[in-house]
């Protein structure tokens, strides 16, 4: 795999690949690599022809009290799970070569941005959005794969390269789960044995809302259903329970997929999941 850390040296490195045609695809990432990110990089080697993947912890989507400072970070061997990928090029760059000091643009995508997630984190979409908008810029990929387990995330990204007219095709990839349901995650990793128990929560509330939904098609039902799983785990903090329509996060609507979307706190790990239902099941 080549490592390179510096923006013009990606735009070289990939300018042969591109004048030869070859499909590029970027599978942005914040490293602590797991099975999840390595399912993102299998989707891109079935749709792409050269496969790049970014590792950056990208300060401007953490809140001040957030993990920025003890998100784990261990390049080696991200570097070694992406060799053994078979990954053409590792783009990880240094916070100084992706924000001069005096950078005074950032990318906004309204709405979606502003509920569930972005009431909790305020700010961590427009992060995200100013991110991965340099990164489309940089690595000018063909093909952009995310991970489904951050839906709002998707939406966001989603919208933003309708918006800004981004000549990207963003492929999403199914959430990888544990064999107790938990989500991968980076954050799993802080998680205490008691913790790690715990989570699988997460993924029964969700599973118990869908069997709710199925049945009634309510979604106020359906998010009393998920809110009463965690009633046996007073330990674990729900901060919501929702059904949302999974493009614009407004409400769900007939005939459309619908989201199930659950964020909660164990201690100081903040985790979230969702499912979504397709439109033949809603
Ligand atoms: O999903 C992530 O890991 C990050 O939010 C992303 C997309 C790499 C942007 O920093």
């Amino acid at each position: 795999v080549k490592l390179l850390g510096g923006v013009a040296e990606v735009r070289t490195a990939l300018a042969p690949e591109r004048m030869a045609g070859r499909v590029v695809g970027l599978v942005p990432t914040m490293g602590a690599l797991h099975e999840g990110h390595l399912s993102l990089v299998r989707a891109a080697h079935e749709g792409s022809e050269v496969v790049v993947v970014s590792v950056f912890v990208n300060p401007l989507q953490f809140d001040a009290g957030e993990d920025l400072e003890t998100y784990p970070r261990d390049l080696e061997r991200d570097l070694s799970l992406l060799d053994a990928a078979s990954v053409d090029v590792v783009f990880a760059p240094s916070e100084e070569e992706m924000y001069e000091p005096d950078r005074a643009t950032s990318v906004r995508v309204a709405g979606i941005s502003e509920v569930l997630e972005g009431l909790h984190r305020p700010g961590h979409f427009d992060g995200v959005a100013t991110v991965v908008s340099k990164l489309f810029n940089i690595v000018t990929p063909d093909i952009a794969y995310f991970g489904q387990k951050d839906a709002q995330q998707v939406a966001v990204i989603k919208r933003m390269v309708k918006d800004l007219d981004f000549d990207v095709e963003v492929v999403v990839s199914p959430i990888v789960r544990e064999p107790d349901g938990l989500a991968m995650s980076s954050r799993n990793a802080y998680l205490s044995r008691d913790q790690r128990r715990e989570a699988a929560v997460l993924y029964r509330a969700l599973s118990a809302g869908a069997e709710r939904f199925r049945k009634l098609r309510d979604p106020a039902a359906t998010e009393d259903a998920m809110r009463s799983e965690f009633h046996s785990f007073p330990a674990v903090g729900l901060d919501y329970a929702a059904v949302r329509d999974p493009d614009d996060f407004g409400r769900p609507r007939p005939g459309r997929p619908v989201l199930l979307a659950v964020a909660a706190r164990l201690g100081n790990t903040r985790l979230i999941d969702n499912m979504i239902l397709s439109d033949e099941e809603t």
